[in-house]
């Protein structure tokens, strides 16, 4: 039986497990929808830590659609699935190559798995002031000069720019590196012909996704892919490693939504709504470039991130303009830019009401976009693992170029680290830094 239906069916029994709140609200009323449903693995459900029943077969169906050799559900996000994923490839002091803009879980998977790491830089745009791709060139020279166990990277990113994975797949498969690619933001690239193509049928080995960003289900919603070509591992080793972060008590609501993700997502409906929606985005486009508004729009970008900016006024203070003016909260911006997410559930006149918003904006004729400036290339002083937990003191900042920070810089979002603990501190990262700075003893 699906687990949908295990949930709305009804309920004749007397039931004298967790949860004790009996599927009634007894101080949150508001909240009555979320109770109903909400059980444990009583008899005749199904155990996410050891499937053999409905979420077995939810998981296999998914597992279908997505071309995968293995797709697990996961109720904790997309930052559980990358701490399975690198628990399960990744054993002390394997050598591990990172793609900077990686969020902050990868950084966190490289403490649990006392992985050492080196950082690899993607390509940027300084006119947008966003990472862009991987070069697979600059990868398989860095590849050729140590033997990295793994390399994990982002793709889509948070502005939605896709690497080449197939050939960054066939560099790592060359030189025998596991290749994960944290697909959060792409749950949506198997279910139109306008998308990319996923990670997994481009060659990944793992990816993750978070069917809450784009996919329309909700917070926590996410999925764990093998790739039928995995070497070496099998699928019982990635349950194992998820059972280690997993909660005991997962939420059977959620699972029961994504399972009815995948069953809207292969829907025409959805094909249509996606379709549709990218096609109401390009009109949009269109018709706001005579009004001043640029798109960031490469071949490699995924449409339903709506990355703009609009001449003669900074990202900043058109978003700050939005928000107080308008009531529109964007997802992200910069000195330059603005981005808006878009997804299953985006509407047409949520989009109306962006693109007449961004008509009325006042701009200032005189004001200039600047190039926006990277961090540097981090110096790692002390590894992940051997950072965590230190003894620290507080010097001044002016006392502090290249002490070894005990503190991240990480602005969220996106959650890409501009310093984290255990990196030396760089001129560049003064102006982040407050007055006393927590240093490593
Ligand atoms: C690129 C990327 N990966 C992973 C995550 C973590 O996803 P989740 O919120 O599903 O745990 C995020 C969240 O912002 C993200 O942007």
């Amino acid at each position: 039986m699906s687990i949908i239906k295990l949930l709305t069916k009804k309920f004749e029994r007397t039931i004298f497990t967790t949860p004790s709140h009996n599927q009634k609200p007894i101080f949150s009323k508001e909240y009555n929808g979320l109770y109903k449903h909400d059980f444990s693995e009583i008899e005749g459900f199904d155990n996410l830590s050891n499937p053999v029943n409905s979420i077995l077969m939810a998981q296999g169906k998914a597992s279908d659609i997505l071309k995968t050799k293995q797709t697990f559900f996961v109720t904790q996000g997309s930052t559980t699935a990358i701490l399975a994923a690198m628990k399960t490839l990744i054993n002390p002091i394997d050598k591990v190559l990172v793609a900077r803009n990686c969020h902050k879980s990868v950084y966190n998977g490289l403490i649990l798995t006392a992985g050492m790491v080196d950082w690899f830089m993607p390509e940027k745009d300084e006119k947008w002031g966003i990472y862009t791709t991987i070069d697979p060139k600059k990868l398989e020279s860095t590849l050729e000069l140590n033997q990295y166990k793994v390399f994990i990277m982002t793709s889509p990113t948070y502005e939605g720019i896709n690497s080449n994975i197939a050939e960054i797949s066939n560099v790592c498969k060359k030189h025998d590196v596991y290749l994960i690619v944290d697909e959060a933001h792409g749950a949506l690239y198997n279910f139109s012909e306008k998308l990319p193509k996923t990670a997994i049928e481009q060659g990944a080995d793992v990816s993750v996704n978070s069917l809450h960003k784009t996919a329309g289900a909700l917070n926590q919603t996410a999925v764990l892919n093998i790739s039928a070509n995995i070497k070496n591992f099998s699928s019982t080793s990635f349950q194992n490693s998820l059972n280690l972060f997993q909660t005991s008590s997962p939420s059977y609501p959620l699972l029961a939504n994504i399972e009815a993700c995948f069953n809207y997502l292969t829907s025409k409906e959805a094909k249509k709504e996606i379709d549709g929606l990218i096609d109401e985005i390009e009109k949009m486009k269109s018709e706001l470039k005579r009004f001043g508004v640029e798109f960031y729009d490469e071949e490699n970008h995924d449409p339903t991130k709506i990355l703009l900016r609009k001449n003669g006024i900074s990202g900043f203070d058109l978003s700050d303009t939005l928000f107080s003016e308008f009531n529109i909260e964007d997802e992200l911006n910069n000195q330059n830019s603005c981005l808006y997410l878009t997804g299953i559930g985006t509407t047409k006149q949520k989009l109306e009401k962006l693109k007449n918003a961004l008509k009325k904006i006042q701009t200032n004729p005189s004001f200039e976009f600047e190039n926006i400036d990277f961090q540097p290339y981090p110096i790692v002083k002390l590894q992940p693992v051997n950072a965590y937990n230190r003894d620290f003191i507080y010097v001044n900042k002016n006392d502090s170029l290249l002490k070894i920070s005990n503190k991240m810089i990480l602005p969220y979002p996106p959650g890409i680290g501009l310093l984290y603990p255990g990196e030396a501190i760089q001129k560049w990262h003064l102006n982040y830094l407050n007055n006393d700075v927590e240093i490593i003893a």
